[in-house]
């Protein structure tokens, strides 16, 4: 059959539904050349796969072993570095990695976090306020998660600025950024200079014997025999503030888009902003932020008619299972009154997003503060520039002006 997904094609970069839908309906598990991979289109196949362990979450280690088949060191090294990641781990590694993370990010722990936050998301907005124009990117969007992530991390908020170089380039590779054509070797760069930014931290912390934050927890957890291993506690925290922003960087950028989109929907939010948090959860189903998961077959796999052999990596299309319309009823419509809304769009199973109610709150709070600020703002253009990244779904810059008459 025709493969009719082109990953690569500037069209489906901006937009990829209307041929996810195509694919869904003719050929839901498709081999597609280009990503030397399956495709898996519908929200049945994408949510059980995510809890058949047939399919693995190591999907680091093939990209490892080859890069030191090529003698390419620094790539090797890298994959090594990445293979700590909690992330690209099956059990048993996985659960106690998982383990020592999932109390700092308790339904709990993350309430006791919203009086910062609100602080946070003034402290950037209040400037914002008096300019005629700003990019709701970079001025707000990535900003205030990677200040949020610094706090509970516990690194100054004045590196925040060196986190934006840092993590763009690591996200062109473990995002797959489809255009950029050195990704490796700038990815390999930001990891490595993560890297030793946490291991100095790790290092002065310890020497310093502070606590109250997250670094501080895993250091004590792993001094009183825990199964992290140093290597592992540095991964993890490259890990934490890496998936800790992004993707509620596109969370953000993507909700301000689609409620100028859809003026509709904007005014009912307006009129009652008690729909913050439903209008967040329709965003992340809508225009999910992070679009694709990833995992390699451990042995042959027989699905949909199709013979996924040993070793093939499969791609779970969130963003296609989170419009798929035997689940969600006119699909395609961007509707903040949804209910109910059971998106794909943090994962399911083992690997759930660890950070799900963070992004949550975080999105509900800036949207609080945000919405008396967007009445008097509009985008300056209609086209928006989507980042080329085939995992995190956003675009690179929204720049908003002073409307000429204020809204009502
Ligand atoms: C809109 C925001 C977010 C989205 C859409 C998102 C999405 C996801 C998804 C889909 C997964 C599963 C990946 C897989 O199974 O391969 C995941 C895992 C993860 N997320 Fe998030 N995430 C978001 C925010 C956050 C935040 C704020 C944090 C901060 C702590 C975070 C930390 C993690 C971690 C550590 C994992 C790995 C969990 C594991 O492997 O057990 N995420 N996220």
């Amino acid at each position: 059959m025709k493969n009719t997904f082109d990953a690569f094609a500037s069209e489906i970069i901006a937009n990829p539904y209307p041929a996810l839908a195509r694919l869904r309906a003719a050929d839901p598990v498709s081999w597609n050349e280009p990503l030397k991979g399956w495709l898996l289109t519908t929200y049945d196949d994408v949510k059980a796969a995510q809890k058949d362990s047939r399919f693995s979450a190591e999907r680091v280690k093939p990209f490892t072993m080859h890069m030191a088949a090529t003698k390419r060191p620094e790539l090797e090294r890298m994959g090594t570095l990445l293979n700590h990641w909690l992330l690209f781990r099956d059990p048993p590694a996985h659960t106690p990695l998982r383990r020592l993370l999932i109390d700092a990010f308790t339904p709990r722990a993350i309430n006791a976090l919203r009086p910062r936050i609100g602080e946070i998301v003034e402290e950037l907005l209040d400037p914002l306020s008096d300019r005629n124009q700003f990019d709701m990117i970079s001025d707000f969007a990535f900003p205030m998660p990677a200040t949020v992530i610094a706090h509970i991390l516990g690194v100054p908020s004045s590196d925040v600025p060196k986190f934006r170089t840092w993590s763009n380039d690591l996200a062109t590779v473990i995002g797959n950024s489809r255009q950029v054509p050195d990704r490796f070797e700038r990815g390999a760069r930001a990891l490595f200079t993560l890297t030793d930014y946490f291991r100095t931290t790790v290092s002065h912390r310890r020497n310093a014997r502070t606590k109250g934050v997250l670094v501080d927890d895993l250091i004590a957890a792993q001094e009183s025999g825990g199964p992290m291993s140093e290597e592992e506690l540095v991964a993890s925290c490259i890990l934490i503030l890496f998936a800790g922003h992004e993707t509620t960087m596109n969370l953000i950028g993507n909700a301000t888009l689609l409620l100028f989109k859809n003026p509709d929907q904007w005014a009912l939010l307006r009129n009652d902003p008690n729909l913050i948090s439903s209008m967040v959860e329709e965003v992340l189903r809508y225009e999910c932020a992070a679009f694709v998961i990833v995992r390699v077959a451990n042995e042959d796999i027989e699905i949909g008619g199709k013979r996924i052999s040993k070793g093939d990596r499969v791609f779970l299309m969130l963003g296609a299972a989170n419009r798929d319309p035997i689940h969600f009823d006119d699909p395609e419509r961007f509707d903040i009154l949804r209910k109910p809304n059971r998106h794909l769009s943090f994962g399911f199973g083992i690997h759930f997003c660890i950070g799900a109610q963070l992004a949550r709150v975080e999105a509900e709070v800036a949207f609080k503060h945000l919405l008396p600020l967007m009445k008097d703002f509009e985008p300056v253009s209609d086209d928006f520039d989507w980042d080329d990244n085939f995992v995190l779904r956003g675009v690179k810059s929204l720049l908003l002006q002073r409307r000429a008459v204020a809204a009502a």
